[in-house]
């Protein structure tokens, strides 16, 4: 076994800015031992290649019980992220059709209205926390009426989302897994008990009605997890860290809004240098695997850092450089191989909408707040800031 590197002697400093700890791993090699302060010891894969090749390899299993074979798995982790073939398979072209590029073009006219409610209601305050006037709602209300859940409780959501994804590993996790399990099962047998509608719970729930075998009770409950979480989670700081590598590049800022055929590239970029997944989810070692001379035994937790990958000067010129003209192409943002984001596409038009409209609507978008004072989410899950003070 190679020897720990010890993650957790940063402290506050490897949340706010991991880049240069990432950066000081890669150049010793692509994988390491490290000891991390919520997951213990893992390994942990960095740079571009490395990173790219494991996230297509089969030996890294999403199985929880090669770690350990007496593993019970909670109901809401009967989702595609956490299966391999042919399982993975199966549940993810039961959703697939409706994420496709083509279809969610079709939400475009409906992301700007509700993008535009929420800047109605923003812009007359003068000054406002940003990822709770824009970032944060917009994504989730989109994924809630895509599955057709408009009620849903997201102030308890989001708390119980919130700590799910932070992987603290301890008994407010569970206990956050546990009421988020019991709320999706009666969301799910409200939905069942409600008349049938043109949305995509519903279609699941055809889908299993039809067919007795296509989706369990316990898959119904983890692919609405997935959807939901996803959507909590994820695009909310693409807007977020976009705007805030904007805020912090006037030039590029101004150069934007002149030319607003520089978004998608901007976006892009924005996925790139601050995005919002920084590493994978679990995977498990199912045989032993050699990372550039380095074996990770059988039955090891690996993580994969998505940050470190878009942050390789083997793959990216200038790498710690925002610059929204370079072709930020080949991004790992959305990870690689099968289990890459079915989001992607919606992200992409969510994050696009808002940072264009945001744009147009607020010239005098400025920071309201000294940059250094911004608290960042905890965990190496997500990437993003917990608020983002903004004066208009
Ligand atoms: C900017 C926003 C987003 C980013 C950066 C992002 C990133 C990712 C990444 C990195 C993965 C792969 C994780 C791994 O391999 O361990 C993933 C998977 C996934 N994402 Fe996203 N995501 C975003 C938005 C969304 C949205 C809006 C949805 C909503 C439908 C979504 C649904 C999913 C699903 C269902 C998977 C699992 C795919 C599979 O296992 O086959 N994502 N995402």
């Amino acid at each position: 076994m190679s020897e720990i590197v010890d993650l957790t002697v940063y402290g506050e400093e490897f949340t706010a800015d991991p880049y240069p700890i990432y950066a000081k791993l890669r150049e010793q090699g692509p994988v390491h031992r490290v000891r991390t302060v919520d997951n213990g010891e893992l390994w942990l894969v960095v740079g571009h290649e490395a990173v790219r090749s494991a996230l297509a390899d089969p030996r890294f299993s999403k199985n929880w019980r090669i770690l350990d074979p007496l593993t019970e798995l909670n109901s809401i982790s009967a989702n595609m992220l956490e299966a391999d073939p042919p399982h993975h398979t199966r549940l993810r072209k039961l959703v697939a059709r409706e994420f496709t590029g083509r279809r969610v073009e079709a939400l475009q006219p409906r992301i700007q209205q509700i993008t535009d409610e929420l800047l109605d209601a923003m812009l007359p305050l003068g000054r406002a926390d940003l990822v709770d006037a824009l970032a944060f709602p917009l994504p989730m209300t989109v994924i809630c009426e895509l599955l057709g859940v408009p009620s849903l409780d997201r102030d308890a959501f989001r708390h119980w989302s919130n700590v799910i994804v932070g992987q603290t590993g301890d008994e407010v996790e569970q206990a956050a897994v546990e009421a988020m399990g019991a709320y999706l099962v009666q969301l799910i047998e409200d939905k069942r008990c409600s008349a049938p509608a043109d949305d995509l719970m519903s279609a699941l729930l055809r889908a299993r009605d039809e067919d007795g075998d296509q989706l369990s009770a316990e898959e119904l409950v983890g692919m609405a997890f997935l959807l939901l979480v996803a959507g909590h989670e994820t695009t909310v700081n693409l807007i977020s860290n976009g705007v805030l590598a904007l805020l912090r590049h006037p030039a590029q800022l101004a150069e934007l809004r002149a030319d607003p055929s520089l978004l998608d590239g901007a976006v892009e970029e924005m996925l790139r240098y601050d995005g919002p997944v920084e590493t994978s989810t679990w995977r498990f070692t199912s045989e032993p695997v050699d990372i550039g001379g380095t074996v990770i035994p059988a039955g090891q937790p690996v993580l994969v850092a998505l940050a470190s990958a878009d942050r390789d000067p083997a793959r990216f010129e200038q790498p710690d450089t925002f610059d929204i003209h370079r072709s930020a192409q080949g991004h790992l943002a959305f990870g690689h191989g099968i289990h890459y984001c079915l989001g992607a596409p919606l992200a992409r038009i969510e994050g696009r909408t808002a940072i264009r409209t945001l744009l147009d609507r607020c010239p005098e978008l400025a920071l309201d707040a000294d940059p250094a004072t911004l608290t960042w989410r905890p965990g190496m899950l997500i990437r993003g800031v917990h608020r983002l003070p903004v004066r208009y």
